[in-house]
């Protein structure tokens, strides 16, 4: 970008931050950055660094689940939702072939012009690739003894076929079906269709289209560059699956993982929180399928290695969706909910001959999750949370006292609300508090210090859904700049803070209701934002200790725009620098190096840097602000660095 425009938009952003910039006529001082290699401090936790999904955005069903059929046991509120039959075609559910998803297409044939079959249009289209394979299966069974014939085709909007394959269903009795399908184009927005071909009538059910090639390969799986660019982050801990999700609008519609394990085809679906909550983006097609369940979820965290971390209803729905009108059931009528809690401990940790343990043995996992970390309530707030949560916390203590409880300080990170929590999360001595904070980019600035006062004897934290949002509310470098430079008060304060996951992660292009997002995506390519880069570098660089590093004797939290943290990796013997300049002009640092021997240290330097704050990667642009990595030498006792404007840096100098 040329030199005026930079200057320009920095300022702009400089101006709306509140922070001084010189003219470049000023003599550029040399700021000396202290640090300290042997004074070790704090642990900062394996899991520090971390993700966490909701299914918003059509992040699960449309997203990272790989089903690429809507409403493929026709169970939405219409059940016609995502499909377009035509000729005779009904909807029944005499003699279901599963119980908890009872609705069928009932089919007839009787050589009509239009003939008789149907269509489905995937979420916003279905994305296909040429000479990929595409598994495609039903349920079906049929009126009388006779065969009927069945084409299965891909389609585009021109009706031009990519694809056609044909099956036989035979039998009065429900049977599986299935044929792959290998289309020899690639599309994003094709369409499933299913012509009968023989005259007669049939019934299908749980109709299901997966690409051959998902995550790890496994069946019912994950989409894979999503869950690839998931492990990529290197996350630590990994919170599911809400979110408001977990609350739902009613009790009837909250989140309940044991509706979402057993049989893909017999979980029953429930509407999504996400449909109609913002008037300007209403989707009445969005309901959780639950293909992506509980014991998907626990599998992706081992397969990505993160630490897994379900959070549960407390018996409260979601009470910023209903204002005063919340729904909650009484305290003494929680156990269902505290045993919900309970068995899904049991579920992930149990032996094989425990109920739950046996129910995940059975799915294909006999070996125990390992779970550590449950949380119960999302945003709750209020005395009707306490009480709830206390049960809980009672119970859980008591079966499975290892486990680590985390409690909600409520929707916001500050005022009246997170006040009165914060205390009451103390007397209940949960392990750990969860904080959400959706701020502006001046709050994400002045808030590097935030936890440097907090009490160093309470809960830690776990700051579980955060994202700088600007006011056209777009992932931008401007909004990763202030969350790499908010970042580092979090590394610098690993003593309180255990836990750190962005919020959303993912989105759909043509189907969000929620921005900023991690992560974005059509039904074939993925772009990463800034963002994820910021997360990223922290993921991959977090060290497994803090080290002092000081600015005239302090912590460097924004002087002269400046922010920093240093960390040790034990496990590497590296030393770690994160600095982020978010300022219009570059800054010379000499980096004193105390504690480690004098000479030339070699090492790497990874840089993300934007002359543009606006700067966004798009589908079409996906690398427009990515890290740049090169090598370095670090010279100690001293060596003096110049750091770019706008920019995050992040040094790893082998020792
Ligand atoms: O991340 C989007 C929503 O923001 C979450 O569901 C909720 O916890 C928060 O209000």
């Amino acid at each position: 970008m040329r030199r005026k425009n930079m200057k320009k938009t920095a300022a702009l952003f400089l101006l709306s931050v509140g922070v001084n910039c010189m003219t470049a006529q000023d003599i550029v001082p040399v700021h000396e950055f202290d640090i300290d290699i042997q004074k070790v401090g704090s642990p900062i936790q394996s899991t520090m660094y971390g993700i966490f999904f909701e299914d918003i955005n059509f992040g699960a069903d449309g997203g990272l689940y790989a089903e690429l059929i809507k409403n493929r046991s026709f169970e939405f509120e219409n059940p016609w939702g995502g499909w377009e039959p035509f000729g005779d075609v009904s909807i029944a559910e005499k003699n279901p072939c599963f119980n908890k998803n009872p609705h069928y297409a009932h089919l007839t044939y009787t050589g009509q012009i239009t003939g008789t079959g149907l269509e489905n249009e995937g979420f916003k289209g279905i994305g296909i690739k040429a000479d990929e394979n595409y598994d495609f299966s039903l349920y079906a069974r049929t009126e009388t003894n006779n065969p009927i014939k069945l084409r299965i085709e891909l389609v585009n909007r021109d009706n031009d076929i990519y694809e056609t394959q044909h099956l036989e269903i035979k039998g009065k009795d429900w049977k599986k079906y299935s044929v792959i399908l290998s289309p020899k184009a690639t599309e994003a927005k094709s369409r499933l269709r299913i012509t009968m071909e023989t005259a007669g009538t049939l019934d299908m059910e749980h109709i299901s289209l997966f690409p051959e090639k998902t995550f790890n390969n496994r069946t019912n799986g994950l989409r894979r560059d999503l869950a690839q660019a998931l492990k990529d982050l290197k996350p630590g801990i990994f919170r599911f699956p809400g979110g408001c999700i977990v609350e739902g609008t009613t009790i009837a519609t909250r989140y309940q993982w044991k509706n979402t394990v057993g049989p893909v085809e017999n979980r029953p679906i429930n509407i999504s929180r996400w449909n109609y909550t913002f008037p300007h983006k209403k989707f009445p097609d969005y309901y959780q399928s639950y293909g992506l369940g509980f014991f998907e979820y626990f599998q992706l965290s081992e397969d990505i290695g993160a630490e897994p971390l379900p959070v549960l209803n407390c018996g409260l729905s979601c009470q910023f969706e209903n204002e005063g009108m919340d729904q909650h059931v009484p305290v003494d009528k929680l156990q269902p909910y505290i045993d919900d809690a309970l068995d899904l401990i049991e579920f992930a940790n149990g032996p094989i001959t425990s109920q739950w343990g046996k129910v995940r043995a059975d799915m294909g996992h006999p070996a125990s999750f390992n779970l550590k970390f449950i949380a119960i309530g999302n945003e709750q707030w209020g005395p009707l949370y306490p009480e709830r949560l206390e049960p809980f916390v009672k119970a859980i203590r008591a079966k499975y006292p290892e486990i680590k409880i985390i409690g909600s300080s409520g929707p916001d990170s500050e005022g009246k609300d997170f006040e009165y929590l914060w205390p009451e999360m103390k007397r209940l001595k949960v392990d750990l508090v969860d904080e959400h904070f959706y701020r502006s980019p001046e709050w994400f600035l002045n808030s590097a210090k935030r936890y440097d006062s907090y009490d160093r004897q309470g809960p830690k934290v776990f700051a579980g859904e955060y994202a700088c949002h600007p006011t056209n509310r777009e992932n931008s470098f401007l909004t990763a700049l202030c969350e790499a430079a908010f970042m580092t008060g979090l590394e610098r304060n690993a003593d309180v803070v255990e836990l750190c996951t962005y919020a959303p992660l993912f989105a759909h292009v043509d189907a969000w209701q929620w921005r900023p997002d991690l992560i974005w995506f059509n039904n074939l390519n993925i772009v990463k934002t800034p963002n994820y880069y910021v997360q990223q570098l922290y993921g991959h660089n977090a060290g497994t200790n803090v080290l002092p590093l000081t600015m005239n004797k302090e912590a460097v939290t924004g002087q002269s725009e400046l922010f920093a943290t240093a960390a040790l990796d034990k496990g590497t013997n590296e030393l770690i620098i994160k600095i982020v300049n978010t300022g219009i002009q570059s800054k010379k640092i000499q980096l004193n190096l105390n504690g480690i021997s004098s000479g030339k240290h070699k090492g790497k330097l990874m840089v993300l840097h934007a002359s543009d704050l606006e700067a966004k990667n798009t589908l079409g642009k996906p690398e427009t602000v990515i890290p740049i990595e090169s090598a370095v030498e670090l010279e100690a006792p001293a060596t003096e660095v110049s750091v770019q404007p706008l920019s995050f840096l992040v040094y790893r100098i082998s020792l």
